[in-house]
């Protein structure tokens, strides 16, 4: 029952360095009320160190890392590196040599939390959006020809696998079992003819192989309005890595702010460890004052330990963040209040005891 898990932690850039203690607090709260333990191990890589050694991560960082656990992470970039940089340096590698393949993002509109959106009420937005997280239009393939002269071109490949595409999309449909068995599936069939046609074919398939649930897919572009205009339409919303990663950002904006927004990377066969980081970035307009919101990645947490095992200890901190936030007494300025990091870290920490 009570084991001791080794978590790495990378708390990167800019607000990554102020959130990622409020979440460690809020799962040392929640190890000690439900008995099992956390060892930390923290890893100082980030646009800073590429500064200062010109590279994200140490060659061997990606070895270093596999003993653990599960990767802890704040967020990496900041203004004067360029942001490929920062990203492939560490980030999509991480992802990708540890087989993350699922990027998991919630979308929940929580009580206390104002959402943009007329007439929308806790309980109306409740869904999730899984991202392909290893392959598709993030891809090294590609060039460019003729720099530098009027014939300059640059080309990028996307890359559809059979394997990446049927896996994302099962864990999709296994992951809507436990909910309303019903998913969507993000699509470009119409302009992008060779690989979104194939896409959606996977997506047929898959879909026979799940009999008795609820099956539609949209064009991204009117995707993005049914978030806005429908989002109780939706319970799994699956989509590749590009359209993923949009949908991933329009969600939780459509449920109030960026900063309470939590996301998985996950290896589902736990061959690697899984990485666990809020959805928001470095955030470098608000860094150094103390005002980041810590819900993201104290959230992120909570999936954390639902990975790990953890689940009564996960719901705890997920009751937790709700509670805080209904009761709406300690608010950081982007949910309109004045509280500071470490103030609305402690308020969640306490209801989590
Ligand atoms: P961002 O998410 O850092 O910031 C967007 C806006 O949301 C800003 O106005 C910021 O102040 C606000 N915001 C974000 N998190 C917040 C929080 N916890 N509390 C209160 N307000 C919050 O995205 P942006 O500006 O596009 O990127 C900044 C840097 O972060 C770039 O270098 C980018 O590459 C990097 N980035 C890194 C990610 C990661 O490490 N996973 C993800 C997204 C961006
Ligand atoms: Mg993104």
């Amino acid at each position: 029952m009570s084991g001791t898990y080794r978590v790495a932690v990378i708390a990167g850039d800019g607000i990554g360095k102020e959130v990622v203690p409020q979440g460690i607090a809020a799962m040392e709260a929640a190890a000690s009320r439900y008995g099992f333990a956390f060892q930390w191990r923290e890893f100082d890589w980030s646009c800073e160190t590429y500064a200062k050694t010109g590279r994200m991560m140490p060659e061997d960082g990606i070895g270093q890392l596999a003993p653990y656990d599960a990767i802890f992470l704040g967020a990496v970039g900041y203004p004067g590196i360029p942001d490929h940089i920062s990203l492939w340096g560490l980030l999509i590698p991480l992802r990708r040599q540890f087989q993350q393949y699922i990027n998991l993002r919630p979308v929940r509109l929580l009580d206390g939390v104002d959402t943009p959106l007329k007439n929308r009420k806790p309980g109306d937005i409740d869904f999730y959006v899984v991202r392909e997280n290893n392959e598709g239009e993030y891809s090294e393939i590609g060039g460019r020809l003729f720099a530098g002269t009027e014939n300059e071109m640059a080309m990028q490949e996307a890359v559809f696998t059979r394997r990446g595409c049927d896996r994302v999309m099962r864990y999709a449909f296994e992951l809507a079992k436990t909910r309303k068995k019903h998913v969507t599936s993000a699509t470009k069939s119409n302009g992008i003819i060779h690989t979104m046609p194939y896409w959606d074919e996977r997506f047929a398939a898959i879909a026979g192989e799940y009999p008795g649930f609820t099956t539609d897919q949209y064009h991204i572009d009117i995707l993005t309005a049914h978030f806005v205009r429908h989002p109780d339409w939706f319970d799994v919303v699956v989509g590749s890595n590009l359209f993923g990663d949009i949908l991933s950002d329009l969600g939780p904006a459509v449920v109030g702010s960026i900063g309470i927004a939590p996301s998985a990377n996950i290896n589902p066969e736990r061959q690697y460890p899984s990485m666990f980081e809020p959805v928001h970035g470095s955030a470098p307009d608000i860094a150094g004052r103390g005002v980041a919101n810590p819900i993201g990645q104290i959230w992120s947490g909570a999936m954390m330990l639902d990975h790990l095992g953890e689940r009564a200890a996960a719901q705890a901190v997920e009751r937790a963040i709700a509670e805080v936030l209904a009761d709406g007494g300690t608010r950081t300025p982007d949910l309109g209040g004045n509280a500071g990091t470490k103030e609305l870290g402690a308020a969640v920490a306490a209801a989590i005891r």
